[in-house]
């Protein structure tokens, strides 16, 4: 039986992907390489220095820039990205999802969460809701990021279930290979083409309910 749900934050909770996405678009203008919808979609869910590697890798230039040139243009990122999230409010949560979560905790689930994020602490806080989770995994105390199952792993074990009892929620393709390598059940939120290896499938936030959960687990 589902006893707990892990969630990935930004594009599941938070309405911020896209501000991940606004930022990761002036690197790759800084750095010479083509946005493309492709390029933004592979990059959700990936940590920072990855995706700003993967960035790099898609255009013609990654050799030139040394391990310091990669830090400052991280760092630039992350300035960047942090101006756009500093007004964050209960508004910005997406839609449905803080009645879900309120929902599940008085149904009397364990949540968690499990964001590539370093800036998901604060992110929740803005939000009101640090208070719902159990715990929050660190991803900087990880040996490998999403796609690598490590994270889910994580996150069931901050909620003291195994992994069958869990119900990972995500974005990105990284994260539900992630959640399925953790053994866990995958409900991806949004594209069905690019999500379709999850094991239930919704359009948006909104749609998300435990009774809607409860009817596609059928
Ligand atoms: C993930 C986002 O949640 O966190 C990625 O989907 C982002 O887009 C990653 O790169 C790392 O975030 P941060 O805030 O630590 O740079
Ligand atoms: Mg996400």
């Amino acid at each position: 039986d589902i006893k707990g749900f892990a969630f990935d934050l930004d594009g599941v909770i938070a309405d911020t992907a896209r501000f991940h996405g606004e930022s990761w678009h002036q690197t790759a203008d800084e750095v010479g390489t083509n946005w493309t919808p492709e390029l933004a979609e592979s990059l959700k869910g990936i940590s920072r220095m990855a995706s700003l590697q993967m960035i790099l890798d898609a255009g013609d230039h990654a050799d030139d820039f040394s391990q310091a040139d990669k830090e400052v243009l991280a760092e630039k990122k992350n300035h960047n990205y942090q101006q756009l999230i500093s007004m964050l409010t209960e508004a910005d949560i997406l839609p449905g999802m803080k009645a879900f979560i309120q929902s599940a905790k008085a149904a009397g689930y364990k949540m968690s969460v499990a964001s590539a994020s370093k800036n998901a602490p604060m992110i929740l806080d803005h939000l009101g809701l640090t208070s719902y989770f159990v715990g929050i995994v660190d991803p900087g105390t990880l040996t490998k990021g999403k796609p690598d199952p490590e994270i889910f792993v994580r996150a069931a074990r901050v909620l003291n279930l195994d992994s069958e009892q869990v119900i990972g929620l995500e974005d990105s393709a990284a994260g539900i290979a992630s959640i399925n390598g953790a053994g866990e059940t995958s409900l991806a939120i949004g594209n069905v083409t690019v999500l379709r290896s999850a094991d239930l499938n919704f359009n948006s936030t909104a749609e998300v309910t435990l009774t809607s959960i409860e009817a596609k687990m059928k």
